[in-house]
């Protein structure tokens, strides 16, 4: 997967992206991340990428221009599956979301800042808009990162035991089941027997009776 991110705040993404399960999955050649500032796509010599709303108000809105400079320099190379928008008037991402997008070749990715972007960058390039929760941040830059730390890690190869991501939370509607390791016991507190019996089948069956406790006590909405 080849992903290409476009936002006025690019150095934000080096530390995340260079860390990690999304370092490994890059050097492994799984995905390919290239992040461009839209800044080096303004049409002008003050390199001007936010101007006034018509209309008047407060705040700066992100002009087209550089955004579709960008965009459509990356379309003449490749084709894209998908041109996402960061925004909080998106669809909640969740992780039946993420496993659609985790399927796909291309993606471009806009972050959005200031009051918003130019609407004519939704009407003529973006397909998707997604929200990671309903509260704004100051831009879409923290919101891609999660969005693409969720897809890439459910990307065959990513993950070192492939089945670790099929047992996380929310991947079969349930939130997972709690886990331990050493020591067995610590300050009276006991892992639970079970887990120490070596019957993989009690072990899977207690797992599956935990998960449901657990989505029951903390997330019912998760059972309607
Ligand atoms: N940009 C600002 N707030 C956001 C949110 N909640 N989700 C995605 N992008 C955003």
């Amino acid at each position: 997967m080849r992903i290409d991110i476009l936002s006025l705040f690019s150095d934000m993404f080096v530390p995340v992206f260079s860390e990690s399960i999304i370092k490994r999955s890059q050097k492994k050649g799984l995905i390919e991340i290239k992040i461009h500032n839209i800044r080096d796509f303004s049409v002008n010599k003050q390199k001007q990428v936010d101007d006034y709303p018509y209309g008047g108000g407060s705040g700066m809105v992100m002009m087209i221009e550089p955004i579709a400079a960008c965009i459509e320099h990356l379309k003449s190379e490749r084709t894209y599956d998908e041109v996402i928008l960061m925004t909080p008037d998106g669809i909640v991402f969740n992780q039946m979301i993420a496993n659609k997008y985790s399927t796909l070749n291309n993606i471009i990715i806009i972050c959005g800042h200031y009051k918003g972007i130019d609407e004519r960058v939704r009407e003529m390039y973006v397909t998707s808009e997604i929200s990671i929760g309903d509260y704004v941040l100051s831009g879409g830059e923290l919101a891609a990162m999660i969005f693409c730390d969720t897809v890439i890690r459910l990307i065959p190869g990513v993950l070192n035991d492939e089945t670790s991501a099929l047992s996380d939370s929310f991947q079969n509607g349930l939130l997972a089941p709690p886990v331990y390791t050493r020591p067995a016991e610590f300050k009276g507190f006991k892992v639970p027997d079970i887990l120490l019996s070596g019957n993989d089948k009690l072990i899977d069956q207690w797992r599956q009776e935990q998960s449901l406790e657990r989505t029951r006590l903390k997330r019912p909405d998760l059972l309607d």
